[in-house]
């Protein structure tokens, strides 16, 4: 979607009219709107037939005033930038062949951040994933344009706030189109030839490819082990922004398996087609790379994505292996669908061992339990540091993502710790708290920066987004399918903006 800036009252194509409850006549910046079509919204509002509830719509039609499209935006008072931001959406959402292909959309007091957040729900719910259809699904909505319109002393700044957002959407719509990727194509090397592919639009980014060979040499045994029984190998591809630059910087993780039968300890048939998305992690981190690529963030930041596909096979893994992961330490393999600590686990002694994280945050469908206990409300939220944590959770608050807070708690780690012949177990003890036993599980591959009494372990948290990546039915930004959550409250988190 094309999203502009207008100073002037035109009114092209169909009029997007946000309104406050209780509002019952046409607001005063109405220079511009045809007087058949005004008429018709006046006696609409004072009849009391569309009353501004918070994403309630009326289209209005039939005058040669042209048409408009009404959204309501709720009580003046509790409005903010989440309503602007759902209301724009739910326009989009709400569009049908009558309303054509062109939006003018005029406001009348609010304020420039509200304005953007309304046009950013816009560009977020302008989404379709219609690749592999011979007819595209939302043929009559292509190439949407929207105009904004503003006061002339305004518009350099509005537009500013547009483009910005319009570089972060870019990056939640490339997670979105990485996760909604039938698994036939998006298999572990198809994702480093698309990051590979990517880098080439920017100078300041740098991706590296670690393939199944490599790895092996790098002893990077936990993604060998869950990606070695499937034809299509494992591979840890690594994104660096601004490498030029010295210093601390954010380092993210992804779990990226790109189909997740549960290998030997197989998956039930039912839904399994689900388990394409067990890469949105990995498609969070790519596509938080490119909006901040994008948006032209001028910091350091460096990504890692361990990417596998986890099938049964004669040359797959077995439960009760032992495994020796990057960081030396060694797994028992008690459940082969426990596969994304795996893979994680040395993609998190990677960024504490090769890079000079600020801090790290992982991010991974890891684990069913986090669905049981949070639903696809929110994504489970650990850290070993509080207050990371809390800056996490309000960087989600910010954009509308909410991230829950979840304990990292001694007992856990203890219990996926007592193996009896390794360093640690790759499943709890029992079936209780098992997003919490996992995230501990993390919490054994986390290095310690400095040495001795000065060792402290490097600040991280986890992001479990097994509810929140796709299934996510009340989230207003997404039709169907991957969400692309948290490429915003990364974006948020990171440069503060
Ligand atoms: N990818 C799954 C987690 C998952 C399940 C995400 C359902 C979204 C919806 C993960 O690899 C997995 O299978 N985890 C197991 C762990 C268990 C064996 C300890 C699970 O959650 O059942
Ligand atoms: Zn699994
Ligand atoms: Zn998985």
């Amino acid at each position: 979607m094309q999203v502009t800036i207008s100073s002037g009252n035109n009114i092209n194509g169909t009029l997007v009219l946000p309104l406050f409850q209780g509002e019952e006549s046409l607001p005063e910046v109405d220079e511009g709107i045809p007087s058949s079509l005004k008429i018709q919204i006046e006696r609409v509002l004072q009849d009391g037939d569309f009353k501004a509830k918070a994403n309630a719509v009326l289209t209005l039609m039939g005058t040669d005033g042209g048409k408009a499209l009404l959204i309501g935006l709720g009580k003046e008072d509790k409005a903010d930038i989440h309503t602007y931001r759902e209301a724009g959406a739910t326009v989009v959402a709400s569009l049908k062949k009558v309303h054509g292909n062109e939006l003018t959309v005029l406001f009348h007091g609010s304020d420039l951040a509200s304005m953007a957040s309304f046009a950013e729900g816009m560009m977020l719910r302008d989404y379709s994933y219609d690749l592999y259809k011979m007819k595209k699904e939302d043929d009559d909505k292509n190439d949407l344009a929207a105009r904004i319109n503003c006061s002339e002393g305004d518009a350099t700044e509005l537009s500013g706030l547009i483009d910005r957002a319009a570089s972060i959407v870019s990056g939640v719509h490339l997670s979105r189109d990485l996760g909604n990727c039938p698994p036939n194509d998006m298999y572990p090397m198809a994702f480093a030839e698309k990051a590979e592919q990517w880098a080439k639009d920017y100078d300041n980014v740098k991706v590296e490819v670690i393939d199944y060979e490599a790895a092996k040499r790098h002893g990077m045994g936990g993604l060998v082990a869950v990606g070695m029984g499937s034809s299509r190998k494992p591979c840890m591809v690594i994104f660096t922004l601004n490498g030029d630059l010295k210093g601390q910087h954010p380092v993210l993780v992804g779990k990226g398996i790109t189909f997740d039968t549960g290998g030997i300890s197989l998956k039930p048939g039912a839904n399994m087609d689900e388990m394409k998305y067990d890469m949105g992690g990995s498609a969070t981190v790519f596509g938080t790379m490119q909006a901040l690529a994008s948006s032209g963030y001028a910091g350091k930041v460096v990504g890692i994505t361990c990417m596998a596909e986890n099938m049964p096979a004669a040359n797959a893994q077995r439960p009760g292996d032992v495994i020796t992961t990057l960081s030396g330490k060694t797994i028992e393999v008690l459940n082969t669908d426990a596969e994304g600590r795996l893979v994680l686990s040395d993609g998190l002694w990677k960024a504490g061992t090769d890079f000079d994280p600020e801090y790290i945050v992982d991010f991974a469908t890891l684990t069913g339990a986090c669905v049981v206990a949070l639903g696809h409300e929110a994504t489970g939220l650990w850290s070993n540091d509080d207050d990371f944590r809390t800056r996490i959770h309000d960087a989600g608050n910010d954009v509308g993502e909410l991230a829950w807070p979840m304990p990292l708690l001694p007992a856990f780690e203890k219990e996926m710790t007592d193996s009896k012949i390794a360093d640690t177990r790759n499943l709890g003890a029992g079936r209780w708290g098992g997003a919490n036993t996992a995230a501990a599980f993390l919490k054994q591959f986390v290095p310690n920066r400095g040495e001795g009494d000065d060792a402290e372990q490097i600040t991280w948290a986890h992001m479990d987004i097994a509810g929140t990546y796709w299934g996510a039915k009340t989230n207003k930004m997404v039709g169907h399918g991957a969400t692309g959550i948290h490429v915003r409250t990364m974006v948020r988190l990171i440069t503060g903006e």
